[in-house]
């Protein structure tokens, strides 16, 4: 179902497959966050106190997940609605966000919850704790509360001095007051620099760990297709286009469960699609994307360069199965099959199955290939590989090159 204004709005910019591209920035905050809904229970939970038992204590949460597992965006969400919920209470609570990379001091960090709070900080020199005091002072004087979010702490944590650390998280224990009014949660990517510290510090930031696992493939394919309904106009974007881009960045397929980097390729595939003009965004679009976003593109060429002989001869095994038949997947005993081939015209002895399946791994972990396993219809289970990466003549040439060097 349309509402007028889409269907208005698609007749005036009906070259482009975009409906809404802002809703694929990463500054924007969905309205719905397809698999985290237990990690903003799991936060509701840990700071609930706040609303049902104000001021009894200081609770501390933190978060731990790698890039792009939705850190920011859930906790902004949860937030946002937090807030909400402890006013329809009755209790007065605010909700503040800071980056750690964007305000790099203990000093700056303070001046910036002020700042959110619009408390106004006179200009001569106070220090980080005397900014801590006015931001007590301005919450008791309100009957307000805070959660404070430590995004990037990461950052603060190697970069500041122990005296700023110890500040930050021992606050209470240096200014004596009976209502705690300042809640933590701390966002970090990695455990292993808070477990590093100093144990009175690490004691008091891991009371409660939360845990943010890199996204499947099919958690992707969810998040993408929650996106694509909102930032682009219907059925411009394939389905083999979504599982494509799920796939190679999904953690079960050897992908790193990025959720920006799946949709930075969704968006570069949607400018593709309006660069040739098409109506819909191809799975070409996505692949070709994909080599641009694909942090690792950059070192694709490098990475061939290291690849050993069989590696590389495997490779270019499929990519002239790809070139003669332009399909999507091949089943491995074709691959094996070409694979063969190419040795003997080379005049090197081909490996056994085992290892060829061991190449297939090395050159999907390196996010040059693609494989599923074939589902019903095919005789048996056999696996499917596909490329990743477009093939232009260039990397074919780059190829050549090196097979040629290493047969010498
Ligand atoms: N479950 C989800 N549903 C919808 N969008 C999501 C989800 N998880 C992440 N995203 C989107 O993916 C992008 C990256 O998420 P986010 O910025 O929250 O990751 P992060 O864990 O904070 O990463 P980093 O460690 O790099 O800061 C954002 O655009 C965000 O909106
Ligand atoms: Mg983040």
């Amino acid at each position: 179902m349309q509402n007028p204004r889409d269907i208005l709005n698609e007749i005036f910019s009906a070259t482009s497959v975009f409906k809404d591209k802002s809703k694929l920035s990463p500054d924007y905050i969905p309205p719905r966050l397809p698999h985290r809904e237990d990690k903003i229970k799991e936060l509701g939970l840990a700071f609930k106190d706040v609303v049902t038992n104000p001021g009894s204590s200081s609770q501390r949460v933190i978060i731990v997940g790698r890039v792009g597992t939705g850190k920011t965006a859930t906790s902004k969400a949860f937030g946002q609605e937090f807030k909400n919920i402890a006013k329809t209470r009755g209790i007065k609570l605010e909700y503040v966000h800071l980056n750690c990379h964007r305000q790099r001091t203990l000093y700056l960090l303070m001046l910036e919850i002020a700042n959110q709070l619009k408390l106004p900080i006179p200009s001569r020199g106070l220090s980080s704790q005397e900014i801590f005091e006015l931001i007590h002072e301005y919450l008791e004087k309100r009957g307000m509360y805070l959660i404070v979010a430590f995004d990037e702490f990461d950052y603060f944590l190697s970069t500041s001095p122990l005296e700023d650390i110890y500040f930050l998280v021992r606050i209470y224990d240096e200014l004596n007051t009976t209502v705690k009014r300042v809640n933590y949660l701390f966002i970090v990517r990695e455990l292993g620099i808070v477990t590093g510290l100093d144990k009175s510090v690490k004691d008091h930031i891991m009371r409660r760990v939360i845990e943010f696992k890199p996204y499947t493939s099919a958690e992707l394919q969810d998040i993408l297709q929650d996106r694509i309904k909102e930032a682009f106009y219907e059925n411009t974007v394939m389905d083999d286009v979504v599982k494509f881009i799920a796939d190679t960045h999904g953690y079960d397929k050897g992908g790193t469960g990025n959720a920006r980097a799946a949709i930075e390729t969704l968006e570069v595939a949607g400018e593709l699609a309006d660069r040739d003009n098409s109506p819909i965004v191809t799975l070409e679009h996505a692949k070709e994307a994909n080599s641009r976003v694909n942090p690792e593109a950059s070192i694709l060429l490098d990475s061939i360069r290291y690849l050993e002989l069989h590696d590389l001869i495997l490779l270019r095994a499929i990519i002239a199965l790809y070139n003669k038949e332009r399909r999507e997947f091949y089943q491995m005993g074709l691959v094996e099959e070409e694979y063969k081939k190419l040795c003997e015209e080379l005049g090197e002895e081909p490996r056994k199955h085992t290892q060829v399946y061991e190449y297939i791994r090395r050159l999907r972990s390196m996010g040059i290939l693609s494989t599923r396993q074939s589902g019903k219809g095919m005789r048996g289970r056999t696996t499917l590989i596909s490329l990743s990466i477009p093939i232009s003549p260039d990397l074919v040439d780059f190829i050549d090159k090196e097979l040629r060097g290493r047969l010498q």
